[in-house]
């Protein structure tokens, strides 16, 4: 094959201490149209224990070096080397001082990583190694240093100038140019430095801690987006208690800053005091944000918040440790989301999307451990495995060591290692000092890729009341991991009586309990747990909560995943086994098998959830969802995704019309009455009353078509509008169209709406969906330089979208690896990003592996690939 070979990987068993400390850097950045300037003053030291003769390397990237000094004298060309890497200064004393003059042109740089533009401002992202694209610095994450930073700029243009810390100084200059000096008093690694300048507009705001101290609040944005961002501030808020709360965490520094971007590669990042955020996670309003992307907001605002300890404080050694502050970051996030809302749907929806997007890549060539021991390019790394399986991960801790022995290890952990760059390890040998508990099995979790499968058998014995459960644990192989060994796996269970009631649990040798709901922990490959005492064979409700990020194999029958649908007492474990009955019943139809009952089994569960006296409406709407389309494909050896489709939109279309009268009460009953409001019970209502009418719109009658454009028109909030143009987005009828040009009409100039124009269409089910994205990306306000506009097209239809995408011609893949070349020369980054549906090539039939893999090789063998996609099409036909 090609030369990937030749690109070196990093290797954490490579791993060696920086040789030179920075005390200290002093940054002057002069902004201006056609060029930055940078001066750095550095403070260094060889770090002691280090060979007096070892050399000074600095890290540089696209960068022009301008002047270089050290202790005062100017470096001659021949008193260093330069490379496409950095800097190298063969002989430095143990303690000097470094200043670097470096030139950028922000305004240039499409990569979006470093120092750039987006709209009228300037703004950075220095995570992972975007800080080397400033200036020439060792630009990792163990080498802390404390901050001072100036910015001096046009004082008309960009009134408004940010750094990390306090500001400490301003002052005029000339030329109609200003500039002010920041402090930031933490010592930090360069991927936490920030820098924004702009005409801002700010909302301001403050809080008080709980020790009493006053901490100002201030998020800027541009001034069209003026007005928007009263829930981020409120959501600000409710983290900074919650984490005081639950951790016993107070914020330290006297402002916090958030800045939201138009173009931003990921959602947010957590900079020191300074955030800077995705426009998509910050501006909300009824008009334009739908209740999904309220909850968003709310999360990804007290993600970057958490950061400030759990990444910021106690920050990583090397990029291999990303999981210790990312894992344990979304865990929290997810902790404060169950906290802000409800519990059993927050789990829900994590466990949705770990099984949309980790289970998938865990079964892929990108396969990669929780800590990866080796990467090409770490932005390959930011990745639902590092972020979600990693927080998964914690979850477990959290579950063995129980919630109080768990937040004293946080808290630990926090203050042991505060200040430093820490790797996974001392945070297992804190959490397991804490809980008391030899966590040296559990370690795996960190270090075997894949996802483990737990098969399970039973046998009753009723002479003797007693119940085994059987547990046997496997895990495919993965890249490089052709072996694994057994897990530590806790496995939440209970057991229900034929009367629908829960039963204690009592294990063999032990005294009578009263639990009904125990944790078993598997350690070895196979393993057996004998419970006595019961009077009949139980049902076995397995997995509660998602105690594992496993893969269940237990052989019910239709009727006991009805039963447990309407008696198990665990609200996961209910919603589980509705969705395990309807993969059935579609996957069935998949394989050509119509059984007469199944449409009727299905619809007596469903009817039996809307009738439930107890009924939540919001746990309601996560049940009657039918599972998604890649959930399905994961059933299946190789998958047929337009088959899948086919399948899962006849049960809908059939149960739409065996449960008509009942989706129209629903739909009446539900959907909130009078002002958009964002209270749980409205939410709730929306949701549910917009399930119905995804259900009403594949009845095929006149007054449900009726009924969904009606809904768009009179929409006062996005929710509610999005829902009915999303189901017209599946029709071409002339209603369907008149409605998305409205849309268009109506929002063409708020870029977060328009993005949504462009989801919903890409996302169609209707069968032209892939003939209307080849038109979307011809679009005049399709912009490839633009990741939200990019994600919102290629990245909603390769991944939401997968009947299109497989379509068998292979156009789909096509157009993807056209559009990834492209993308490639702008943005390696989210070209990267797009290009993983296709390392999925082998969950496929046969004729589309072909073509799927055709295409990635015609990627591989372009020229001057970045190692962005390179890796990713390079590991994916390996
Ligand atoms: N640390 C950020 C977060 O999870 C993500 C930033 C990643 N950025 C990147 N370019 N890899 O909140
Ligand atoms: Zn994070």
């Amino acid at each position: 094959m090609t030369d990937h070979k030749q690109r070196a990987a990093v290797k954490l068993s490579d791993y060696t201490p920086p040789a030179f400390r920075v005390e200290h850097i002093d940054l002057y950045f002069s902004l201006g149209e056609e060029y930055t300037r940078v001066r750095s003053r550095m403070r260094l030291c060889r770090a002691e224990g280090t060979d007096p003769h070892t050399p000074l390397h600095l890290d540089g990237e696209a960068l022009e070096l301008e002047a270089l000094y050290l202790d005062g004298q100017a470096l001659a060309i021949d008193d260093y080397l330069l490379t496409r890497q950095g800097l190298t200064i063969e002989r430095v004393p143990d303690r000097f001082e470094l200043e670097v003059h470096t030139l950028l042109r922000p305004q240039d740089n499409t990569a979006l990583s470093g120092l750039y533009r987006s709209g009228g401002m300037f703004c950075t992202q220095c995570e992972a190694e975007g800080f080397r694209r400033i200036t020439y610095y060792p630009d990792r994450p163990d080498v802390l240093s404390r901050f001072t930073t100036t910015i001096e700029a046009d004082r008309e243009r960009y009134p408004v100038l940010l750094s990390n810390g306090n500001a400490v100084d301003r002052g005029e200059s000339e030329g109609g140019r200003h500039w002010v000096r920041w402090d930031d008093p933490w010592p930090k690694p360069s991927y936490l430095f920030a820098l924004v300048a702009g005409d801002l507009h700010c909302h301001r705001d403050r809080y008080r801690t709980a020790s009493g101290r006053d901490v100002q609040l201030a998020f800027y944005v541009e001034h069209a987006n003026a007005g928007r961002t009263g829930h981020a501030m409120e959501s600000l808020k409710r983290a900074m208690r919650w984490d005081e709360e639950t951790y016993g965490l107070e914020y330290d520094l006297d402002i916090y800053m958030v800045v939201a971007v138009g173009d931003f590669n990921m959602g947010a990042m957590e900079n020191k005091g300074l955030n800077i955020f995705n426009t998509q996670y910050v501006l909300a309003s009824p008009e334009t944000a739908t209740d999904a992307d309220f909850e968003a907001v709310e999360a990804v605002i007290g993600h970057e918040y958490f950061h400030n300890y759990t990444g910021n404080r106690v920050t990583c050694r090397d990029w291999f440790q990303l999981s210790l502050k990312e894992g344990l970051t979304v865990f929290r996030e997810q902790q404060f989301s169950e906290a802000m809302g409800s519990p059993a749907v927050q789990r829900i929806q994590q466990v949705r999307l770990l099984r949309s997007a980790q289970f998938p890549e865990d079964a892929s060539p990108m396969a990669h451990p929780v800590r990866p021991d080796a990467y090409v390019e770490i932005n390959n790394f930011y990745t639902a495995t590092v972020y979600i399986k990693g927080a998964e991960v914690i979850r477990m801790y959290h579950t063995l060591l129980g919630d109080g022995a768990f937040r004293n290890g946080v808290r630990r952990y926090l203050e042991r290692f505060d200040g430093q760059a820490v790797t996974i390890e001392d945070f297992l040998q804190t959490m397991a000092e804490t809980g008391g508990r030899d966590l040296t099995q559990f370690g795996r979790w960190y270090t075997q890729a894949g996802t483990p499968r737990l098969r399970v058998r039973d046998a009753f014995d009723a002479d003797a009341g007693r119940y085994t459960l059987r547990v046997v644990q496997e895990c495919p192989p993965t890249p490089g991991q052709p072996a694994k060994q057994p897990f530590h796996i806790p496995l939440a269970m209970g057991l229900v009586g034929r009367d629908g009631q829960a039963l204690p649990l009592r294990l063999a040798g032990e005294p009578e309990g009263q639990a009904t709901t125990r944790v078993l922990e598997l350690t070895r490959s196979e393993q057996a747990f004998v419970f006595e005492g019961l009077a009949e064979r139980p049902v076995p409700s397995l997995l509660r909560g998602f105690s594992a990020p496993v893969i269940l194999d237990y052989d019910y029958s239709d009727d006991d995943l009805a039963f447990l649908l309407t008696h198990d007492s665990d609200a996961f474990a209910r919603w589980e086994a509705g969705q395990q009955l309807a993969v059935r019943v579609i996957l069935r139809r998949v394989h050509g098998e119509r059984r007469e009952e199944d449409l009727d089994k299905l619809r007596r569960a469903f009817a039996g959830v809307l009738e439930h006296p107890g009924l939540d409406a919001s746990l309601a709407a996560e049940a009657l969802a039918l599972p998604q389309e890649t959930y399905l494909a994961q059933q299946l050896e190789q998958a047929d995704p337009v088959a899948i489709r086919a399948a899962r939109e006849g049960v809908r279309a059939e149960l739409a019309g065996a449960l008509a009268a009942t989706w129209r009460t629903v739909y009446s009953r539900y959907r909130p009455q009078g002002p958009w409001r964002l209270e749980p019970a409205a939410i709730a209502g929306r949701r549910l009353a917009n399930l119905a009418l995804g259900y009403l719109a594949a009845t095929g009658a006149a007054e449900d078509d009726e009924r969904v454009e009606r809904q768009y028109h009179q929409a006062d909030n996005m929710t509610d509008s999005l829902a009915a143009l999303s189901l017209l987005a599946d029709r071409d009828d002339a209603a369907a169209q008149a409605a998305l040009d409205d849309f268009h009409q109506r929002w063409r100039h708020v870029p977060l709406v328009l993005d949504k124009w462009f989801r919903v269409q890409a996302m169609s089910r209707h069968p032209g969906a892939l003939a209307r994205v080849q038109s979307l990306l011809r679009h005049p306000d399709f912009d490839l330089h633009n990741p939200n506009r990019v994600r919102s097209v290629i990245g909603a239809f390769a991944q939401g979208n997968p009947a299109a995408f497989h379509d068998s011609s292979g156009e789909g893949y096509r157009l993807l690896a056209d559009h990834i070349l492209r993308l490639d020369t702008l943005n390696p980054q989210v070209a990267a990003r797009m290009a993983l549906p296709l390392s999925k090539w082998q969950r496929y039939d046969l004729p589309r592996q072909q073509i799927m893999k055709t295409e990635l090789q015609r990627i591989a063998e372009a020229p001057s690939l970045s190692n962005d996609v390179y890796e990713v099409v390079s590991r994916s036909l390996e």
